[in-house]
């Protein structure tokens, strides 16, 4: 069974092929980043017009990496929601001119919940219920997956997500698009800071708040006197330290409300150093088994949509030509 993974909800253009769910014959990706970099965000627009110019040579060079014809395809599975609408259309009207054309069945995919896959990929060892922590640039997600189509959220944030949050600091600390990278090599470079941030704490719930922290930083960067590359490490330290400690202790704090035992993490910020070794050590702690998505599979990717496809399939969901995107989560 090989599957046609298409994913263009934001700024990557992503093309995979993967044979029964789990073994990647080919992952291909192309990142408009550079083009958005000068501007310190995603322009939707630029985003989709990149789409549009590259969803097929990346799914050409995904096809050819992994020897198939577009004839051996069996599954399209493409991403049809969260993201920004106009990059969203691109790949799913694509997958619907794909399966009308090879007359093969289409799934619309969500996003957040593929991300929450995307640390069992290549393994076959998916185990319900657990816990799945989406931490990326749209989205500050914890959801309890009973079942590839039974994925409840259960907290969220109210405000900006975690990735949005490095970034606008980074920005402020004048490091440049996109923030996360550069805000976690930065902070590598030091090991204890004499700032201190807070991140409102929601106690009693599972959601987060990311906004106030950012304001926090940017009066205290406001009142600086002189600004030197020690003083933006040890703001970015105390920035990481702050906001990735609130994440791994609600993970956590989600398994242990659930009596859940796995931890399934993925999104862009998931590639932190310093969220896995937390979310290694607590989970030790705590005994909670967690299992992070390797770096190449946190990023936004194909392989992630296409797996959770295949799965979805095999449960009998299929997707109508009628379906549309959609840009919110809700
Ligand atoms: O999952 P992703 O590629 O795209 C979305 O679906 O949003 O995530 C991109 C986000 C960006 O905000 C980026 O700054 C952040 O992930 N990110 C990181 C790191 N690598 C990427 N944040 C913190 N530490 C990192 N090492
Ligand atoms: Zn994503």
């Amino acid at each position: 069974m090989l599957t046609l993974g298409i994913e263009t909800s934001c700024d990557e253009t992503a093309a995979a092929v993967v044979k029964n769910g789990n073994k990647i014959l080919s992952s291909r990706i192309s990142s408009s980043v550079h083009l958005h970099s000068k501007f310190g965000g995603i322009i939707p627009e630029i985003a989709s017009r990149f789409h549009l110019e590259y969803i097929m040579p990346v799914t050409q060079a995904a096809l050819k990496k992994a020897k198939v014809k577009l004839a051996d395809i069996n599954l399209i599975a493409v991403t049809y929601t969260p993201g920004l609408v106009g990059s969203l259309l691109v790949g799913l009207s694509f997958a619907k001119s794909l399966s009308f054309a090879l007359n093969k069945p289409y799934i619309g995919i969500n996003h957040i919940h593929a991300h929450m896959f995307s640390a069992f990929l290549e393994k076959q060892n998916f185990r319900f219920p657990f816990i799945g922590l989406v931490v990326s640039g749209g989205h500050t997600s914890l959801a309890y997956a009973s079942d590839f189509n039974k994925i409840k959220i259960i907290g969220q944030t109210r405000d900006d997500a975690a990735g949005e949050a490095f970034d606008k600091v980074a920005k402020i600390l004048g490091l440049g698009y996109p923030g996360g990278p550069r805000i976690d090599r930065l902070a590598q470079t030091i090991d204890k800071s004499p700032y201190k941030f807070s991140c409102a704490r929601l106690e009693d719930t599972l959601d987060f708040s990311f906004s106030g922290i950012k304001t926090d930083v940017l009066y205290t960067v406001q009142k600086l006197k002189k600004k030197t590359k020690l003083i933006n490490a040890q703001i970015a330290y105390a920035f990481q330290k702050e906001i990735i400690d609130l994440i791994a202790a609600k993970a956590i704090a989600a398994c242990k409300r659930f009596h859940i035992k796995i931890l399934s993490v993925g999104g862009g910020v998931a590639c932190n150093r310093y969220l896995r070794q937390q979310l290694l050590e607590q989970g030790i702690e705590k005994k909670v088994k967690v299992l992070l998505s390797k770096p190449e599979f946190c990023i936004d990717n194909a392989a992630m949509i296409a797996a959770l496809g295949h799965f979805l399939h095999k449960k009998g969901t299929r997707s109508k030509y009628s379906l549309t995107a959609v840009s919110t989560n809700r």
